[in-house]
């Protein structure tokens, strides 16, 4: 059977940049097989490619990664039996750590529901919760799973094929099929994500799992008789096929009210960020580029893009503008905030294959930012352009992040354009707006040729909607490639 390989390892493999393949993909030299490369087609273009010796080194590089400074005499010596040990000594310490923190998070959970609930509460109430909880922790985590892989399958990265859509995703064995799947910016069916609702049961047709985390809820024998799996629970421990749908649309999620906590706030000079964190019962399910409704201490109420990534565990980013301070004004860390949706259908369409130009001003960032995020997970072949526009340098208050991007991806661009307004009647907010947009769009045409191969996203105020559209229509852009979120 034919081995196919992402674009960045098989780049890693030939010892190519990533642009290199890219081009010769379009030149038709080599073929994508749903995104995936051909390991012979590879070696065929690139024959002097040693890949016994790619594979080797990158596990070592992998056990080079993970190793343990306490083990270091142990290798050096040689003494395989004192290492192994250690590692099983190690692997068992593992466990009982995760088994302390699943019982803590479920206490603290636990607590928080009961202050929600009821206000204030005795000292003797509360220790009535705190004694009941963990009885009721203890027996459900008395079976908590040790960590046991195999060594030959610790370190292996596997890929997974999704039926019925045939989209691939690989998974490192330290993940679970969710967490992995997430990363890959598709989103499989889960609720909870640690084991306690069902929702992500997964049918395995073809490969080996392995359960490495505790699960409550219990599947029934027909169901793993018949290779189901909990996807927030288990890993591949080889390639596997699994019928799993993905969500690609507001309407294939189920919409939530959950209370979260204030973790982080930063301002800057035009927005305030604040990192929410959910329960850990609870995730907050959505797409990239989707919005929720935020209720504040003070009850205020608004409507803010996420922008987190979706696989950033319970983790939930906000920027809220700076004109609308009088919501964040009192807010403190470990304040409770209720978050409700996902709403909004500003999302990446995942069939496409044209490259992608993104283009934000100013906390339009914030609507794009996800988005960006999971088009560079996806690691598909497309160049993928990112245009933040402003009329002030400090406006960009993720520029390091946008660089770091640049550095790190080979097929992401990043480009600040700074607008100085000193055009008559500037002063006039449509005018300025229209200044402003015409000219990061001449800019953008100038730098990128034939727009019309393109999908544009925009994150642009209302007032710039209606010059975007004329402009890129005028140069033969169809509406279908063009995404607007306006605010
Ligand atoms: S997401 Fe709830 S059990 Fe997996």
């Amino acid at each position: 059977m034919a081995q196919l390989l992402t674009l960045s390892k098989a780049a890693r493999i030939v010892g190519v940049k990533r642009d290199i393949l890219q081009v010769k993909i379009r030149q038709g030299e080599l073929n994508t097989f749903e995104g995936l490369l051909n390991l012979d087609e590879l070696i065929r273009l690139y024959p002097h490619t040693q890949v016994e010796d790619d594979f080797m080194l990158e596990r070592v590089s992998n056990i080079k990664a993970n190793a343990i400074h306490k083990l270091r005499d142990d290798v050096d010596s040689g003494n395989t039996s004192i290492l192994s040990n250690k590692i099983q000594e190690m692997r068992q310490a593992l466990a009982e750590e995760r088994k302390n923190i699943q019982i803590l998070s479920k206490l603290l959970d636990s607590i928080r529901v009961e202050l929600n609930e009821r206000g204030q509460i005795k000292q003797t109430e509360l220790s009535s919760v705190i004694e009941q909880t963990l009885a009721s922790i203890n027996t459900q985590t008395k079976d908590v799973v040790p960590i046991s892989y195999s060594e030959e399958n610790n370190f292996y990265t596997n890929n997974i094929n999704l039926k019925p859509s045939s989209r691939h995703f690989p998974i490192d064995t330290s993940d679970t099929i969710l967490e992995a799947a997430l990363k890959s910016g598709l989103s499989i069916n889960y609720a909870c994500s640690d084991g306690s609702c069902g929702k992500c049961r997964t049918k395995v047709t073809s490969g080996m799992t392995r359960q490495t985390k505790y699960h409550e809820y219990r599947l029934s024998e027909n169901e793993k008789n018949q290779g189901t799996v909990l996807s927030c629970s288990y890993t591949a421990l080889t390639d596997l096929e699994l019928e799993a749908d993905i969500a690609t649309k507001s309407s294939d999620l189920e919409n939530r009210k959950i209370n979260a906590n204030v973790k982080m706030i930063a301002h800057n000079n035009i927005a305030t960020v604040i990192t929410l964190k959910t329960p850990s019962n609870s995730r907050f399910r959505f797409l990239a580029g989707q919005q929720t409704k935020v209720t504040f201490p003070n009850k205020k109420s608004a409507v803010f893009p996420i922008a987190s990534c979706p696989c950033e565990d319970r983790m939930i980013q906000i920027h809220i503008p700076s004109d609308s301070n009088q919501l964040t004004d009192d807010l403190n860390i470990n304040d409770p905030i209720e978050i409700e949706g996902p709403y909004g259908d500003f999302l990446l369409n995942i069939d496409s294959h044209n490259p992608i130009v993104f283009i934000a001003y100013e906390t339009g960032f914030s609507h794009i930012k996800s988005i960006i995020e999971q088009a560079i997970a996806l690691d598909s072949t497309n160049n993928i352009y990112f245009y933040w526009i402003s009329h002030s340098n400090s406006s960009f208050y993720f520029n390091n992040l946008c660089r770091a991007w640049m550095d790190a991806i080979d097929n992401f661009n990043y480009d600040s354009i700074l607008i100085d307004n000193k055009t008559e009647g500037s002063e006039v907010k449509d005018s300025a707006s229209h200044f402003y947009i015409q000219t990061a769009l001449e800019y953008i045409d100038n730098s990128i040729s034939h727009l019309t191969l393109y999908d544009f996203y925009l994150a642009v105020p209302n007032s710039m909607v209606d010059t975007s559209l004329q402009f890129l229509g005028a140069r033969g852009v169809a509406k279908s490639q063009i995404m607007i979120n306006s605010f």
